[in-house]
């Protein structure tokens, strides 16, 4: 078993985007900027935001963060939108989610104007990578697809199970699974919560990609031998806390899948260090113009 080490992966592909910074920054004097919209005190993306910002600082970027009291108007930060989208010194941004019941997550994503879209939520951006057109991907979809080519795991022709059908990881991960690229041309089924014999279609899968936040979903006796598993989770617990506070656990029971698996991505370590590294990536790609 090989453990897909997040860590290594996106250290290396962080080296590579401060070089691309640098370069920028000796051409035009000017520094990738990515702005952050953070509205409200949820836990989990208080601390992805501050991981998002930090790491732009380590590559050489410039972050701003955006914050806001969880009673803001879904109008106040359309306006404030429009804003970000009009002003030149911004290269990309995203907003955090997710949003206040009483902000239309919808309307926000498409208020975003799809050419500073670095989170690649946007419609026109999710139409263009269906088609395989250049364009911002989803970044923890994305950051799997650049795991999978850094360990040269083959995918043509292969299954792949994709468990969760959410907009920001399975649907969008199906599609680039699926999509006549390489890494790419899988057989792909994308389940959700109506699925039935959800089994039945793991254990045929080479690759199974979970997405479903659920601590311990994927166990060992859904998992053929020699697959092919990624863990999309981010289950914090409060109840075993440790010296940060939280612990972290995957939707995979990983101590028992583990052991039948070709490769493996652990909890953390794993995904999440991927997605950071592909909100970079295109955040690089916005500011050096490379889609639009
Ligand atoms: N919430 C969980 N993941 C993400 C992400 O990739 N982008 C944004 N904007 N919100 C998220």
């Amino acid at each position: 078993m090989i453990l897909l080490d997040g860590k290594l992966v996106s250290e290396e592909l962080k080296k590579q985007i401060a070089i691309e910074a640098a370069e920028m920054l000796e051409k035009t004097g000017r520094k990738p900027h990515l702005v952050a919209v953070l509205v409200g005190n949820d836990g989990g993306s208080e601390t992805y935001v501050a991981s998002k910002m930090r790491n732009c600082e380590k590559v050489g970027f410039k972050s701003s963060l955006l914050r806001y009291d969880e009673t803001v108007t879904e109008a106040e930060l359309l306006n404030k939108i429009e804003e970000l989208n009009k002003d030149n010194s911004i290269d990309g941004f995203i907003v955090q989610l997710p949003l206040p019941k009483h902000i239309d997550p919808d309307k926000v994503t498409e208020a975003i104007d799809y050419k500073k879209d670095v989170d690649g939520f946007h419609p026109i951006n999710l139409g263009r990578m269906q088609r395989n057109l250049p364009c911002f991907l989803p970044a923890t979809p994305f950051g799997i697809m650049l795991m999978l080519e850094f360990y040269g795991i083959k995918t043509a022709g292969k299954n792949c199970v994709v468990i969760g059908r959410s907009n920001i990881v399975g649907s969008p991960m199906s599609v680039l699974m699926a999509r006549n690229a390489n890494p790419g041309n899988a057989t792909v089924t994308l389940t959700h919560s109506k699925t039935q014999n959800l089994k039945e279609l793991t254990l045929k899968a080479d690759i199974v990609i979970v997405a479903i936040g659920k601590k311990n979903y994927l166990t060992a006796d859904m998992v053929k031998d020699g697959a092919v598993v990624i863990d999309v989770g981010m289950n914090r617990e409060t109840s075993d806390v440790t010296k940060s506070g939280y612990k972290l656990f995957g939707d995979v029971d990983f101590d028992n899948v583990a052991p039948k698996c070709s490769y493996i991505t652990p909890v953390p370590g794993g995904v999440g260090l991927m997605t950071i590294v592909s909100l970079l990536r295109n955040t690089l790609s916005a500011a050096k113009k490379e889609f639009y």
